[in-house]
């Protein structure tokens, strides 16, 4: 999970028999990883300490990736799709913007603290809220508009930008 080259573990990747897919399948595949983790950590479960640490920092490191290699690439091709507009995706690398300040809060924490959790609550509240806006006011339409061709080119895209991120 360490691994930048990697940042998903190869067998959970849905589409590993095929050399490209849709970019919106693999946000949608993103988010659901995100959120899942969140989720574990918030609840700490079965979990140290330390475990749990890792496991934000893990979760946090995903989730910089993805909005990175979303702001590289995936924004960078919708205006105009649908008539998504330039504010909408200005509202949405704010929210961006926000959760980065979140999580460098949450590293400010330490975890035995019960800051710790009702901030991370708040940073999965974000995210769940931010994802579902990114899935019906973008997603949605350019499933919709896109041909195959053009959403696994960006898809391809997606995964270079993820790779080259040294964060
Ligand atoms: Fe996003
Ligand atoms: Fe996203």
């Amino acid at each position: 999970m360490e691994n930048i080259e990697q940042p998903f573990e190869q067998e959970d990747f849905p589409y590993e028999d095929q050399d490209y897919e849709r970019v919106e399948d693999l946000i949608m595949w993103e988010h659901h990883q995100i959120e899942d983790k969140l989720v574990k950590a918030i609840s700490g479960e079965g979990l140290s300490v330390n475990e749990r640490r890792d496991l934000f920092n893990d979760v946090k490191k995903e989730i910089l990736h993805h909005m990175n290699a979303e702001e590289y690439t995936y924004y960078q091709e919708i205006p105009g799709v649908n008539d998504i507009s330039k504010d909408q995706i200005r509202e949405s690398k704010q929210e961006h913007h926000q959760m980065k300040l979140i999580m460098s809060e949450i590293d400010d924490v330490a975890v035995e603290h019960p800051d710790w959790k009702a901030k991370l609550q708040v940073l999965c509240e974000d995210v769940k809220h931010h994802h579902r806006e990114e899935e019906e006011e973008f997603l949605q339409h350019t499933k919709e508009e896109w041909s195959d061709e053009k959403s696994q080119k960006i898809c391809q895209d997606f995964l270079k930008a993820k790779k080259k991120a040294n964060f």
